[in-house]
């Protein structure tokens, strides 16, 4: 049975990962902050990384650590690259497996969206940027590698810290009204659709950069009035706002999302609608 070392193993993805995978692979899971000292991994430190690697040898590396708040990023661009650009490459060295990285629509400036996978890159924010660089040094570098970008995550685990998904459905139960931008443009994308994505990506050993997500683009006011229908909830709570109006630390990118004809004419796969994942979701929830 071959292993499978997964960075970030406890977050969103992580946890859609994990049951994706386990009964094919041996999975050596780690975290930043991992409850027991044994699967904790700070993919910034080198020689963390250099050690561990030494004691474990995994086939492949499942990359999903990542500083993922955004604003965070743009307040401390220097712990931004370590992690983000820097993890990569202490996961790199001396690496002979296949490597799987997690990247990001934010690779794009946002202008002209949604996006194949050869239109040019122009990240506008810290936490984009750093995910390029890492994207650049793969393309650049002797490992065998995918790069998965994906967009707009979510899931309803009773275990994920931050959701769009949970704060919309929680909100509305308690009848309280949310404002959410109606200007930023994706293709929202269930962790569990791209973890069953991940999982033929590791068993078909496919190599190259590809994007995955679930087929609709919609803004993110459209997502969450989507949302609500899905589960039974009072969409005239949800208020549309602009995203200058949520002075943030970071710019987004505005009209983005990700298409995926080369997943479906190169490798046969089609993604679940939206709202097919959104539906699944709740019927798994049983609420
Ligand atoms: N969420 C999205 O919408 C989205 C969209 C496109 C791409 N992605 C990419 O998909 C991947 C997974 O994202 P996610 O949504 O699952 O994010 P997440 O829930 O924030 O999980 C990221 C994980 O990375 C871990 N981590 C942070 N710093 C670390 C470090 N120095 N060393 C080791 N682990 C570290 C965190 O561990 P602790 O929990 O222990 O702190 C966390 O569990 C990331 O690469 C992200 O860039 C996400």
């Amino acid at each position: 049975m071959k292993s499978i070392l997964i960075t970030g193993a406890f977050g969103q993805l992580g946890l859609a990962c994990s049951n994706a995978l386990q009964t094919k692979f041996r999975l050596i899971k780690t975290g930043l902050n991992a409850n027991s000292v044994t699967n904790r991994l700070d993919i910034s430190s080198k020689k963390s990384v250099e050690s561990f690697l030494g004691q474990h040898t995994p086939d492949i590396i499942l990359n999903l650590a990542a500083m993922t708040d955004v604003d965070g990023c743009e307040r401390d661009p220097g712990g931004a690259n370590r992690i983000n650009f820097e993890g990569v490459v202490n996961l790199c060295e001396g690496f002979k497996g296949h490597f799987i990285q997690l990247s990001t629509d934010y690779v794009f400036n946002g202008l002209k969206g949604p996006y194949l996978e050869e239109h040019p890159t122009d990240a506008i924010c810290v936490y984009g940027q750093s995910k390029l660089d890492a994207e650049k040094f793969l393309i650049n570098s002797k490992i065998n590698h995918t790069i998965i970008r994906a967009n707009v995550l979510y899931s309803y685990s009773p275990d994920t810290k931050a959701s769009f998904l949970k704060w919309v459905v929680e909100s509305l139960k308690d009848s309280k009204g949310i404002n959410v931008v109606r200007d930023q443009w994706n293709n929202p994308t269930s962790t569990n659709s791209l973890a069953q994505f991940i999982n033929w990506v590791v068993l078909s050993e496919t190599y190259g950069l590809y994007h995955y997500a679930d087929t609709g683009i919609m803004s993110r006011f459209e997502f969450a009035q989507l949302i609500a229908e899905v589960f039974g909830l009072d969409s005239d709570l949800i208020k549309p706002i602009l995203t200058s109006e949520l002075d943030q630390a970071a710019s987004r990118p505005l009209k983005s999302g990700l298409r995926t004809q080369k997943i479906q004419n190169q490798l046969s796969i089609v993604p679940p609608t939206v709202q097919a994942s959104l539906i699944e979701i709740y019927n798994s929830l049983k609420l």
